[in-house]
């Protein structure tokens, strides 16, 4: 199918579910890029000298396609064993420095960047390290922290005012407990090190191309699959996610306004229910599709679906998981594609090229068709009762 066949059908099919998710029809994010720029390239009007820690998985592709289209200058540093799978043209243009963030930083000494981002900060030390090591080196250091900083999300409405929690309670340690303990403590250390020239991006979850933990691809694929689908969560619950391109694409724009501070960053722009997702997920498929809610949590809970992101059932340590303010992020110039664009951008990824027919054949998924087919029978047997 040639290009233009495949955009036109795109937006056909992004205009119904755009529609169905009661958005306007779509809409890059950044309108200007896409369209050939209008506007400086920053606000000192040059291009600027960027440093990526990390850069050649999920995130990292996207922040170096796009920051080599708004005309930066870009070197990675990685320990040279995971390969980008998407924009090889724009990876020929950028510096790559291997080391290790756990023992080797010798390859960023006696260099200078207008801008570090570290998009692969897993360690406290790690962030500290290169934190202390790029102080006199780099005008900003932006941190991609999470959401996971408020972990557990006891209460709604959750803002960057919101302390983050920075010990694990000895009760309830759990590997979202420790993560969320690592990223707020990872924040302070950049905030010592840069001081007002720190900036911290809290994203929830990170959905769209290259995203290889499959959360974002399971409503799309089950979707195009067709069949009867099972929804899990009351229609009313609440979620968030933000494409990756929405985030990447923001901060860079953060760095060239040379816009500081401390954001939460996931979407979409208002509240959006699951009930609402769901159609939107619909709209994008031709395929045959029934679907069978279970808002039952005990029952979902007894069969082990708790969730199925961006849904995440919102009791307990998660009830606030999906009510993160992002009032302060969308002011400093956060925009959102739709997520109908978001999801058939996922699919056109998913099977393409990209990815092997290994990758595809087993990914890790929230439930597999066979387990959804036997959690729908012991649901209709039961309401058969
Ligand atoms: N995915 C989400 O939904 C989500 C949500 C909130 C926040 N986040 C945060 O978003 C950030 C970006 O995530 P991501 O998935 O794009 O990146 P990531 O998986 O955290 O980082 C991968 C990159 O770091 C490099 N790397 C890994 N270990 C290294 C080491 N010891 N020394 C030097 N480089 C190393 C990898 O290349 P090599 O393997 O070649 O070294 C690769 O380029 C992360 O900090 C994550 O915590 C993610």
């Amino acid at each position: 199918m040639d290009t233009d066949r495949r955009n036109f059908l795109k937006k056909t099919a992004v205009a119904g579910g755009a529609l169905a998710l009661g958005f306007s029809a779509c809409s890059p994010a950044r309108e200007e890029t896409i369209t050939g720029g209008e506007g400086s390239l920053s606000q000192a009007g040059r291009s600027l000298k960027i440093l990526i820690l990390g850069g050649t998985t999920f995130t990292g592709p996207h922040h170096v396609r796009y920051a080599i289209e708004r005309g930066h200058e870009v070197t990675i540093f990685t320990r040279g064993r995971s390969q980008p799978g998407l924009f090889q043209d724009s990876f020929e243009q950028v510096e790559h420095l291997i080391g290790d963030r756990g023992e080797d930083l010798s390859a960023l000494r006696g260099r200078s960047w207008d801008a570090v981002i570290d998009a692969s900060g897993r360690d406290v030390e790690w962030t500290r390290n290169s934190a202390e090591l790029l102080r006199d080196a780099a005008g900003t250091y932006l941190y991609i922290s999470s959401t996971g900083v408020y972990y557990p999300y006891l209460t709604t409405e959750i803002t960057e005012d919101t302390g983050p929690v920075l010990e694990e309670s000895s009760t309830g340690r759990s590997s979202s407990s420790s993560y969320g303990v690592m990223k707020a403590l990872s924040e302070i250390e950049v905030h010592k090190a840069f001081g007002d020239r720190a900036c911290v991006v809290r994203p929830g979850y990170i959905v769209g191309p290259l995203d290889m933990t499959h959360r974002g691809t399971y409503w799309p694929e089950r979707f195009r699959r067709g069949g009867e689908v099972l929804v899990p969560g009351k229609k009313d619950d609440l979620v968030q996610q933000i494409d990756v391109r929405d985030l990447t694409e923001w901060i860079v724009h953060l760095l060239e306004n040379q816009i500081h501070g401390v954001f939460n960053a996931t979407g979409p722009a208002s509240p959006l229910t699951m009930e609402v997702f769901i159609d939107g997920m619909k709209a994008i498929t031709s395929a045959e599709v029934s679907y069978t809610w279970i808002e039952d949590y005990e029952f979902l809970t007894e069969h082990n679906f708790t969730f199925a992101i961006p849904w995440i059932m919102p009791v307990g340590n998660n009830f606030g998981s999906q009510r993160i303010s992002v009032a302060r992020a969308k002011d400093a110039g956060l925009t959102y594609r739709s997520i109908a664009v978001t999801a058939l951008d996922t699919l056109e990824w998913y099977h393409s090229g990209a990815m092997t027919d290994e990758q595809r054949g087993d990914p890790p998924m929230p439930v597999s068709p066979a387990r959804e087919s036997e959690i729908l029978s012991v649901w209709k047997a039961r309401a058969s009762l």
